[in-house]
């Protein structure tokens, strides 16, 4: 088995495949949770899950299990997978490499006419990018027991479609319990999105946990007014209380630093008018820290200072956490096992705390998980120059081979 190795290039060429589904001009894809293209995107999936000779079913929150039976079915299954919906201006390989390296995974066992003991199996899990219906990682969550089946399917987007109705919409709306079923172990492969692994030239990056991270949406409601004839000391301008809270946020994380990000990276003004007073933003606000509780002071530093500003300018505020997805060490025999295999393929590998969110964050509430990341060029994604080489791609897909195999064990011939 040590010289059993996947086929890069047919993994390469799906990738490329995929990334023809919801297409943008400049390299990149946009296929946001349950939209057309996101159903495109999943129906070549099982298209090619099912011509591997998987069995494919769906569950509650349209998450998709293809499967490989084991020698002995009745084993927990050995499961990986991510994600294949992307930001608004996503890269081809945020999450559609974690898939379609499992799909890779059980191909190559085919060719080799491998058998394992324990049944392998590949999912997409719905909805981890967050961008369309927040919080992220919402059906890996239900999945883990950390969200309600109903609470999440009620979820609406800014456009008030919610995820159960738009499951259905799409087709994917499947009847198998969404969690309840053991995993043997579940491994998630991913790009960096991160600089390390290429500054250091280590190929593999042995994920030892993920960072903890909160979301908020917040609303501030000041007043419409003219913008030509209100004294400035008569405005209750929302916009400028969201100017004062972006900066204040910005010098706030640098007094976490070096480990602490914050973002701003959704804002709405209304009316949106270049003559009148903004009376309404709706934004949002992530931050994220390695650790727990640096991380809740900065919670409580943003809620003081979203009360201070409101008061300040005079506005209602309203804000709520969306999201609030605990730091997550693995487990240490998955991290071995993803180790051994980087070490029996030579590759050059290290230790890697994740600073994104990835579904095997949930997944750890219910199933002993690691993660494999390679490198990704200049640290970019959530970018549509996001891009990785073929030869590292390939190496992680091995490494995930050889680390399910550990776990499933093979057959006797
Ligand atoms: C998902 O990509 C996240 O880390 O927010
Ligand atoms: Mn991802
Ligand atoms: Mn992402």
């Amino acid at each position: 088995m040590r010289n059993l190795r996947v086929d890069a290039n047919r993994l390469w060429d799906s990738l490329m495949d995929m990334a023809k589904i919801g297409a943008l001009p400049d390299g990149g894809c946009c296929r946001l949770a349950l939209t057309d293209e996101d159903r495109e995107g999943r129906d070549l999936f099982v298209a090619w899950a099912r011509d591997a000779g998987c069995d494919v079913s769906v569950d509650r929150m349209g998450n998709i299990f293809a499967r490989r039976p084991g020698r002995d079915d009745s084993l927990p299954p050995v499961v990986t997978g991510s994600h294949l919906d992307t930001q608004p201006h996503g890269g081809k390989f945020d999450g559609v490499y974690g898939v379609l390296a499992g799909l890779e995974v059980i191909r190559s066992l085919n060719d080799h006419g491998v058998e394992t003991e324990a049944p392998i199996e590949v999912t997409v899990w719905t909805n981890e990018e967050g961008s369309r219906f927040a919080p992220s990682m919402v059906a890996s969550g239900v999945f883990g027991g950390k969200f309600d089946l109903d609470d999440a399917l009620a979820i609406e987007a800014s456009d008030g479609k919610s995820i159960g109705a738009e499951l259905a919409r799409i087709g994917y709306a499947g009847d198998l319990p969404c969690g309840g079923r053991p995993f043997g172990a579940f491994f998630e492969a991913h790009i960096e999105q991160g600089p390390i692994l290429e500054a250091e030239a280590k190929t593999i990056g042995v994920v030892t946990g993920a960072q903890a991270q909160r979301w908020f949406d917040v609303t501030l409601i000041g007043q419409d007014s003219h913008a030509g004839t209100t004294p400035m000391p008569m405005r209750k301008d929302a916009m400028f209380g969201l100017a004062r809270i972006v900066s204040a946020i910005e010098d706030m994380v640098a007094e976490f630093a070096p480990e602490a990000v914050g973002t701003i990276g959704e804002v709405m003004v209304s009316p949106n008018s270049r003559n009148t007073v903004p009376g309404r933003v709706d934004f949002t606000i992530d931050i994220r820290h390695p650790e727990e509780a640096p991380l809740a002071e900065m919670h409580r530093e943003v809620q003081a200072l979203l009360e201070k500003v409101a008061e300040e300018y005079e506005l209602e505020l309203d804000a709520r956490v969306v999201s609030h997805v605990p730091k997550i060490d693995f487990d240490p025999d998955c991290i071995d096992a993803v180790r051994e295999a980087a070490t029996e393929l030579g590759l050059p590998a290290r230790e890697i705390l994740s600073g994104a969110g990835h579904d095997a964050m949930y997944i750890g509430n219910v199933a002993p998980v690691s993660m494999i990341f390679v490198p990704c060029e200049g640290g970019l994604s959530h970018n549509e120059a996001e891009t990785a080489t073929l030869e590292d791609l390939g190496a992680g897909c091995d490494v995930l081979m050889h680390a399910m195999l550990s776990r499933a064990g093979v057959a006797d011939g």
